[in-house]
């Protein structure tokens, strides 16, 4: 008997096929970044490069645009920017939820799933949540390349008997030749490690936290070795994950059994010090020189389901390429966009020379699915930058400035759009990261795309990104400076073309 989860899922790819046309132009629809044609979705899950193919699983709900029935979604890419829908991959039974979690390539079947000769085990490691009662990590496996799945017959292959201990990501250990997995106990702020030979049985070597931001629980850990910028064949360890509702990372050492943190303890680091940004994870398997990639969620469980978006609800954010570099004695985290978003580029205007900016100047150009570049210098004690999504006769915008004096960089998207859906959507409306200048200048790059803001600084030093809800007239763009004249040296403007 077919059974309907798969009935519920063949509808959905044919829908997402056949109507793409129809379910990619609604209002504050995102046209480059992840977004699913129908119904809720959360956490990237399961993120893994396999035979030329970026594998994109996410917590997705079959049956409505609100969190529930969690079950794990599919798409895939052969460049991380266009994405094919494919059906539900792990579907939800009976009272056990399928929460977030990652996948790794078998490349030695050391899972023994697989039978014949050739076939290399995808297998996914996920959380499974029985409401109120357990929730334990199981596998399940696939050997055809991710199509379909087939959930382990002797599951849980971990279970301390508690109620919260969710999120296992799992990667391969060379040095060791072992499975390692992070997992959390959120209610405890800590993250553990184990290791495994086969998939199957784990044993505890150590745990970290709590620390850094403890004001939420803990979720999504991640732990992976990062490239060290511009000092070839060094690299450094970073530990991140989701203290609710926000991410922080360690970067230090990770020998195989303990991460250690090499950053002073007393502050915390944040991948994104936007509000909408969650639950990020990075690619298992990727080919051998690619840096390590990023996915998040763009969104905030503080009224993630009552944003105004139908029928589908949340996106995720662009992939980002990581390293490292220790600037001023500490570790930081470097993401860039993947290189793949420049293939989207539809039209391109650059100022040929220097602009001087005292007070608002709007630019000729105009959009809402953009990728602007800026850099300006930062006269002393300037308060200066951009604002998107202009329009209203100047009284509708998200604003993203520098404050010299401060040293702070900002995001302020008060006066953006509609806000009413939920009172914590308004009260955090403004966000701000201490950030030099470099030379005496400031360096942004940002995605505007519909009802999301991503923006890089300072060649991936600090991101911020942002939910804004704008009318379709809301398309301009001016820069501006408060008090000072400031040299704006570059202004490139990209319009983007929809992935879809
Ligand atoms: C994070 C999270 C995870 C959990 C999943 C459930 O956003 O709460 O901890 O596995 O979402 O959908």
């Amino acid at each position: 008997m077919i059974k309907l989860p798969f009935l519920l899922a063949l509808l959905y790819v044919q829908l997402s096929v056949a109507q793409q046309n129809v379910f990619y132009k609604e209002p504050y629809r995102p046209q480059y970044h992840f977004t699913p044609a129908i119904h809720w979705m959360n956490d990237p899950n399961g993120l893994v490069y396999h035979k030329g193919e970026y594998h994109l699983f996410y917590q997705f709900n079959p049956f409505g645009n609100k969190w529930g029935h969690m079950s794990w979604g599919h798409a895939v890419s052969s460049d991380l920017i266009r994405w094919q829908h494919l059906p539900l991959a792990i579907p939800e039974e009976k009272d056990t939820m399928i929460f977030s979690g990652s996948c790794v390539v078998d490349e030695h079947n050391s899972s023994g799933f697989a039978t014949q000769p050739g076939q290399v085990p995808m297998v996914a490691i996920y959380t499974a949540h029985i409401e109120g009662k357990n929730q334990s990590q199981h596998i399940a496996y696939s050997l055809d390349d991710g199509r379909t799945w087939t959930k382990y017959n002797a599951n849980p292959v971990l279970d301390l008997g508690k109620k919260d201990f969710r999120d296992p990501k799992v990667f391969w250990y060379k040095p060791q030749q072992k499975w390692v997995m992070a997992v959390v106990l959120p209610i405890e702020k800590q993250a553990q490690f184990y290791s495994s030979k086969d998939l199957k049985q784990w044993q505890l070597m150590s745990s970290f936290g709590p620390a850094g931001d403890t004001t939420g629980i803990w979720e999504c850990p991640d732990l992976f070795e990062v490239p060290v910028k511009d000092e070839p064949g060094k690299t450094k360890w970073v530990l991140m994950h989701s203290p609710a509702p926000y991410m922080q990372y360690f970067i230090g050492e990770f020998d195989g059994y303990t991460f250690t943190n090499s950053n002073p303890t007393g502050k915390i680091y944040r991948p994104d010090y936007g509000p909408d940004y969650y639950a990020a994870i990075v690619y298992n398997n990727l080919p051998t020189g690619q840096k390590p990639v990023s996915i998040g969620w763009v969104n905030n469980w503080n009224y993630a389901q009552d944003i105004p978006t139908t029928p589908w609800k949340s996106a995720m954010s662009l992939p980002r390429e990581l390293s490292v570099k220790k600037i001023n004695n500490e570790w930081i985290l470097l993401q860039e966009p993947v290189e793949a978003i420049n293939t989207l580029v539809k039209s391109f205007f650059s100022y040929g020379s220097k602009k001087e900016v005292s007070g608002p100047s709007l630019l000729a150009q105009k959009g809402q699915t953009i990728d602007l570049e800026l850099k300006w210098r930062v006269v002393p004690g300037s308060q200066s930058g951009v604002r998107l999504a202009w329009g209203g006769g100047g009284t509708k915008y998200i604003e993203v400035g520098y404050d010299e004096a401060r040293r702070l960089l900002y995001i302020d998207r008060s006066k953006a759009g509609e806000t009413g859906f939920n009172p914590a959507f308004g009260k955090q409306s403004r966000y701000e990261t201490p950030l030099e200048s470099i030379d005496g200048k400031m360096k942004l790059r940002i995605f505007f795309d519909k009802s999301i803001v991503e923006v890089f600084a300072n060649d991936g030093q600090a991101v911020m990104t942002a939910q804004l809800f704008p009318d379709e007239e809301q398309d301009g763009i001016m820069l501006f400076s408060n008090n000072k004249k400031v040299v704006f040296e570059t202004i490139t403007c990209r319009i983007l073309a929809p992935v879809w």
